[in-house]
């Protein structure tokens, strides 16, 4: 059985990223086992913290481990992803050569409230991806501008799920 982790870049309560994956996640082939990946109580990564990790690092790491796709879904904040996100994507890399991101077919999906759908954040996350070794399903590019119109009670309309099933598709494609 496919194991899918879903990382949420915002750890806000009424998040239209988590409103956005929970939409995404449907879309995956029947019997994919989804696991939501908690990034907000991960302590601020710290080389220091390497040799002696906190509880909450080897949590997280062995939770990445045991999936085999990846789907980020991310805000933009300030033109590029959040410090929660970055936060997660550095303790999960570390310590150096045991990064359990390795590997791991990723998809990115970005959104905002505006018109610019996180574009920044969309490939600046490509950018930190590329150098993890993650495959990214780079067709179609998922930005998601103008969230709070879009979902209404955080469905989204069915053009955009129709849309998100071809990322999706692109996505179990990687899967070797
Ligand atoms: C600190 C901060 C910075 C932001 N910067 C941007 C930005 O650069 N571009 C953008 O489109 N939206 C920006 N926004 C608005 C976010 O797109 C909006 O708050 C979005 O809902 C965040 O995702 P969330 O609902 O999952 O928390 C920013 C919001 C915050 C809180």
């Amino acid at each position: 059985m496919t194991k899918l982790g879903v990382i949420v870049g915002s750890t806000r309560k009424n998040s239209f990223s988590k409103q956005w994956a929970d939409n995404i996640v449907t879309l995956y082939p029947e019997g994919t086992e989804v696991e939501f990946l908690d990034i907000a109580n991960l302590p601020l990564y710290n080389q220091d913290l390497d040799e002696n990790s906190p509880q909450a690092y080897t949590d997280f790491r062995e939770a990445v481990k045991r999936q085999d796709l990846i789907l980020f879904v991310t805000p933009e904040h300030n033109r590029t992803i959040s410090a929660a996100l970055k936060n997660a994507l550095d303790v999960a890399s570390r310590p150096w050569g045991q990064s359990v991101w390795n590997g791991k077919p990723a998809l990115i999906a970005s959104q905002s409230i505006s018109g610019i759908a996180g574009s920044n954040a969309n490939k600046d996350m490509l950018k930190i991806l590329g150098f993890l070794n993650m495959p990214v399903a780079g067709q179609p590019e998922v930005m998601l501008g103008n969230s709070q119109e879009l979902l209404k009670d955080g469905k989204a309309p069915q053009g955009t799920l129709d849309f998100l099933q071809t990322a999706v598709d692109a996505h179990v494609a990687l899967l070797k």
